[in-house]
């Protein structure tokens, strides 16, 4: 069972969003993969409402690591629950651009994120293609180590790693499929480390950065890529349709 995810990053307005949450709701492909929507704070309570009683989650693109208080323009993991997430995405490669997100600021999200029950989606990836040889390796393996560095034993299969290199998203040029391959390997290198062989092996590792319906099946071939994190090609629902096609028949 993969995971699908469609990530609207500041696109849509509550109305719109709902919309389309109708339109994929009604995609048979819902049962045989796990669909989650990473909306806008705007939109959330109006795409779980129009999703009642339907498989596809939903999630946030953000979250703060405090419950409550007198943080400005923040959002809690327990307000996100409340307008029906069960996802969060963190440290998306925007959020460390614009917001200047650190690994640091990651591991605090992951570990509040993890104590209010949301599955965080924890994003990492370089920010420059290697010119040759394997995916840098190094980098990964920095940012799974400070990111997951608050994460206990126990919670490690509720994480999901979403390797997003930085100079695939939104530009066109995906990372080929072995690139995914080796990254996600290099990711579960990294995590054995920190959790051991057998703990490492249950992460549920995503690639994201230019996945479209015409490349997204030869993703979901490569061993140890259990899934899609989609930008650009989510934002049309009849698109992303075709996309969940797509992994069906790949
Ligand atoms: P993209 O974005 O599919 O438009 O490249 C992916 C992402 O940033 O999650």
């Amino acid at each position: 069972m993969a995971i699908v995810a469609a990530n609207f990053k500041m696109h849509k307005t509550a109305r719109e969003a709902a919309s389309w949450a109708q339109d994929v709701a009604a995609s048979p492909h819902l049962l045989q993969h796990e669909v989650i929507v990473f909306a806008g704070y705007t939109q959330l309570h109006a795409v779980s409402e129009a999703l009642t009683g339907q498989p596809l989650r939903v999630g946030a693109q953000d979250v703060f690591w405090e419950d409550f208080g007198a943080y400005t323009g923040m959002v809690s993991p327990g307000q996100l629950i409340d307008a029906g997430c069960s996802h969060v995405l963190v440290a998306h490669s925007e959020r460390r651009r614009y917001a200047h997100e650190t690994d640091r600021d990651a591991a605090r999200k992951l570990r509040a994120a993890l104590r209010a029950g949301l599955t965080p989606v924890y994003c990492v990836g370089d920010v420059e293609e290697p010119t040759e040889g394997p995916m840098s390796a190094q980098t990964l393996t920095a940012q799974l180590r400070h990111g997951l560095s608050e994460v206990g034993l126990d919670d490690l299969r509720q994480v999901v790693i979403a390797y997003e290199p930085v100079w695939a998203i939104g530009t066109g040029k995906a990372a080929t499929p072995r690139q995914a391959r080796e990254a996600a390997s290099a990711i579960r290198a990294a995590a054995a480390k920190m959790f051991g062989e057998s703990s490492a092996g249950e992460l549920h590792v995503l690639y994201g950065g230019s996945v479209t319906e015409d490349n997204v099946a030869a993703f979901v071939r490569e061993d140890g890529v259990d899934g899609l994190l989609v930008g650009g090609a989510s934002l049309e629902a009849q698109e992303f349709l075709r996309l969940l096609a797509a992994v069906a028949a790949g």
